[in-house]
This record gives structure tokens, sequence and C-alpha cells, in this order.
């Protein structure tokens, strides 16, 4: 398999494909089998519940901790400095390391806690070398501007939904403009593309999977990380597999044009933002 691209910005470098763990549960070999396989970045949350099996499957796997690049996140119920601060020891615990590549906030607050002790909180961990880089997910426009005016460090990524049915331009034109990575979570729309017509006549024509080819539509736009999830060995290895082929402007074109105004899966009521 070809070595994975690393994508770059503020210091920060990331594989640009990863393995997502939310719903895996006890993902230890799972995760084990990832980093086995080429993986080098893994992605999880406080709040997934899969931080004790990241850490115990980093651990088996014998790869070493410096070649890896750990996302984790903390939850929008800890957003206050104190809570913020517990809740990054406890990640830490959890994984069984000393630091993470990437501390992300998980969504903004829905409490008013003022965006200074939150950005505070998150660049103090950096600071305090818990993280090596920092960045937000599920936040709009509006607050990752509020976010940067607050925040003393630089934020490397934004954490967003991304796959063919949803459209995220303008999200993606204000990370090229500012420096940031996007990462795309949900890259396979959670299994809801695998029956597309268009899709499949393109997968068929290429030789490739579908999720092949979603994921290197996605990378191939460059900045953007996926960090698809699997619990099937065969398919955590055939989602790295993509970058041996290139879409052609065409097949990009009819991709991009599947987005839809209902293609929104990761939105909780109450919860997510004015998307923009
Ligand atoms: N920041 C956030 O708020 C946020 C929100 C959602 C997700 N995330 C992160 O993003 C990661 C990915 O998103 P996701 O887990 O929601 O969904 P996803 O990666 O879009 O889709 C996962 C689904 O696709 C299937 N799948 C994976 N590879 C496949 C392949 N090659 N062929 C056929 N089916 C395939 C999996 O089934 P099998 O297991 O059977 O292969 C699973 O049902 C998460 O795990 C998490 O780390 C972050």
């Amino acid at each position: 398999m070809p070595a994975i691209p690393s994508l770059t910005t503020h210091g920060c470098t990331m594989p640009q494909v990863g393995f997502g763990t939310s719903q895996l549960g006890d993902c230890a070999d799972l995760v084990a089998t990832a980093l086995k396989l080429g993986y080098r970045h893994i992605d999880t949350a406080w709040k997934y519940g899969s931080e004790k099996g990241v850490g115990a499957g980093i651990h088996t796997s014998g790869v070493p901790r410096s070649e890896i690049f750990l996302v984790t996140k903390v939850s929008h119920e800890n957003l206050r400095a104190a809570d913020f601060a517990r809740s990054v020891d406890e990640s830490l615990r959890n994984l069984q390391v000393d630091y993470v590549d990437m501390l992300h906030v998980h969504w903004p607050t829905i409490d008013k806690i003022p965006m200074a002790e939150t950005m505070g909180a998150l660049a103090k961990a950096k600071q305090q070398g818990l993280t090596r880089h920092i960045g937000v997910a599920n936040f709009n426009i509006a607050l990752i501007e509020e976010a940067r005016r607050h925040c003393p460090e630089p934020l490397a990524t934004l954490q967003g939904e991304y796959h063919p049915y949803l459209d995220q331009t303008k999200v993606l034109d204000y990370c090229r403009k500012h420096g940031m990575i996007f990462t795309a979570y949900c890259p396979l729309a959670r299994g809801r593309l695998f029956q597309d017509p268009v899709l499949t006549e393109i997968a068929q024509a290429r030789s490739k999977t579908i999720a092949q080819v979603v994921l290197r539509w996605i990378v191939q736009q460059g900045n953007i990380a996926p960090i698809p999830r699997s619990s099937n060995p065969e398919r955590i290895a055939q989602n790295l597999d993509v970058f041996n082929f290139t879409l052609s402007d065409d097949e990009m074109k009819r991709i991009h044009a599947l987005a839809r105004p209902d293609g929104r899966i990761a939105n909780p009521a109450g919860r997510a933002p004015a998307w923009d």
C-alpha cells in the first residue's frame, strides 16, 4: 500500500485518513488491527466511551506512540474551565498516554458558557503539553470566528460532517482561507450512500468500492481528512487504500452534484448551531 499522505498547518501534521471509533464499544482489537494495517490517525472522544479501547489497542499494536496522531474531544457538558481540565485528565488516563496530538471542543456550548473561558481552557491544555494541537468540532463560521478571537493558540482543525450528500462549500472555503484542516466525520454517511446509482456507476467503472470512491473524492479535494469507521478488518484496509487512483474532473463534479438539502445526519436538536 502506498504511504499515507499528510496534511500540515500551524505546525500540525496529520495523516490524511484516520480511523473513527464512535459506536465501536470495546474497540481495542479493531484499533490494533487498524494500526497494523497502516492507519496512523485515530479519532476518539470522551463521549464515545471508546477511549479505553483505543488506549488498549495502541498498546497491543506495538506501534510506537510517537508514530500515531491521536485525537480526542471534550464534550459540551465539560466546557467550564475546571470541568474541561478534569475531562482532559480523564481522557489521558483512559487512553494511557501523556498527551494527545489533537484536542477538540466536541460541540459548542448550550449553556452560554463564555467562549473566552472554554478557549482559555483549550489553549491551557496545549500550553501544559497535554495536547500538541487544538481545534473545534461542529462550530459554524460565526462560532469559529469568536473562538479564534478568544484563543491565544491557533486552531488547526475544524471537525465536521462531510460526504457527497452534504454541501459544505462555505465551511471548506473558510478553512482553506484561514489555514485550518477540515476533518470529515461521517464520510460514508453512515452507510446511506451505498445504493446510490451515480456512485455505483463510478465505482464499477473504476473497479473500486463505493466507499473508496467517496473517500477518494474527499481526499482529492485537498485540505480534508476523512475518518471512516468500520468494524470489519477487510473494510478497514479498503478505506485506507484510496491513494492509488484519481477521479476525473467530471467524476468529481458528478459526486458534488449529489448534495441534497436533507443530507445532514448529525443534527442534535437543541445542541446543533445554525449551520452555514
Ligand atoms: N465530531 C463529531 O461530532 C463526530 C460525529 C460523528 C462521527 N465522528 C467521528 O467520525 C467517525 C466516522 O463517522 P461515523 O462513524 O458516524 O460514520 P461513517 O464512517 O460515515 O460510516 C460508518 C458505517 O459505514 C460502514 N462502512 C465503513 N466502511 C465501509 C466499507 N468500506 N464498505 C461498506 N460499509 C462500510 C460501517 O459498517 P461496518 O462496521 O459494518 O464496516 C458503518 O456502519 C466516527 O467514528 C467518529 O470518530 C465525529
